[in-house]
């Protein structure tokens, strides 16, 4: 049996490069249907509350046109569930926010916001949506997302990929295998991502039952070299053959 690890690209750092000149280019609906074009399985795009990246007008714009499943990750705030509920993305991935971080810094705090993040997972659930939560792969943290009722976990890969070197990466990697197996057994569906690259993706990939792949910097970045579609291509082809 073949075994399908879906890969969701990050197009916030498109829309990054856009906002520099605050025009059009590159165009953020183009490109995304170019990744989906050279293989992506889905389009992960980050609304944040500061907007420094995706926009309101890139959410709806996007969500009309793209063929594959949207991701659509924000804060458990009242204003983004809101969004939500208007746009309906497939998928909508909870996501821990502070203005001033430079990219998602760690996972959602499940424990510590339970009944809030409940609450979320309820109220977009009864809309159809498939519910995610980013979290460190910690095992009190899978038990409270099984807890809340939210069908989808994605593990933080941070630690693993900032591992300074290969003892601790392996450690990391045991960490996120663990984790992976005991979120299954609570019946969640396992994604994985943040800070993963050509070259330490495929252990993640080759994680036991994993389901999806999220990934943007690094992809974004080979982009500059190889071009868009080569890049989607390339990090297909090392997801496939994890
Ligand atoms: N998954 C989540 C929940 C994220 O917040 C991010 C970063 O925006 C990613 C995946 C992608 O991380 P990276 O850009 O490091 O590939």
């Amino acid at each position: 049996m073949t075994r399908n690890v879906r890969l969701g690209v990050n197009i916030d750092h498109i829309a990054t490069l856009r906002n520099a000149r605050g025009g059009v280019d590159p165009h953020l609906l183009h490109m995304a249907l170019a990744v989906e074009e050279a293989g992506a399985d889905g389009i992960t795009l980050h609304l944040r509350e500061d907007r420094r990246h995706i926009r309101d007008d890139d959410v709806d714009l996007l969500r009309a046109h793209l063929r594959t499943p949207m991701n659509l990750e924000i804060a458990a705030t009242d204003a983004m569930i809101s969004i939500a509920l208007r746009v309906r993305p497939h998928a909508v991935c909870l996501v821990p926010e502070h203005r001033l971080e430079i990219t998602t810094e760690g996972g959602l705090d499940v424990l510590g916001h339970r009944d809030r993040i409940a609450q979320c997972v309820e109220t977009l659930s009864a809309q159809g949506i498939r519910v995610s939560l980013f979290i460190d792969p910690n095992p009190a943290q899978i038990e409270g997302a099984a807890e809340v009722g939210a069908p989808v976990i994605e593990l933080h890969t941070g630690d693993y990929a900032n591992a300074s070197d290969r003892l601790q990466r392996a450690a990391q990697l045991q960490t996120l295998q663990a984790s992976a197996a005991r979120a299954q057994r609570l019946g969640l569906e396992v994604h994985a991502g943040h800070g993963l690259t050509k070259f330490n993706v495929q252990p993640v990939a080759a994680i036991a039952g994993l389901r999806e792949l999220n990934i943007g910097h690094s992809l974004i970045g080979r982009a500059l070299l190889v071009g868009l579609p080569s890049a989607v291509g390339e990090f297909k082809q090392l997801i496939l053959g994890a």
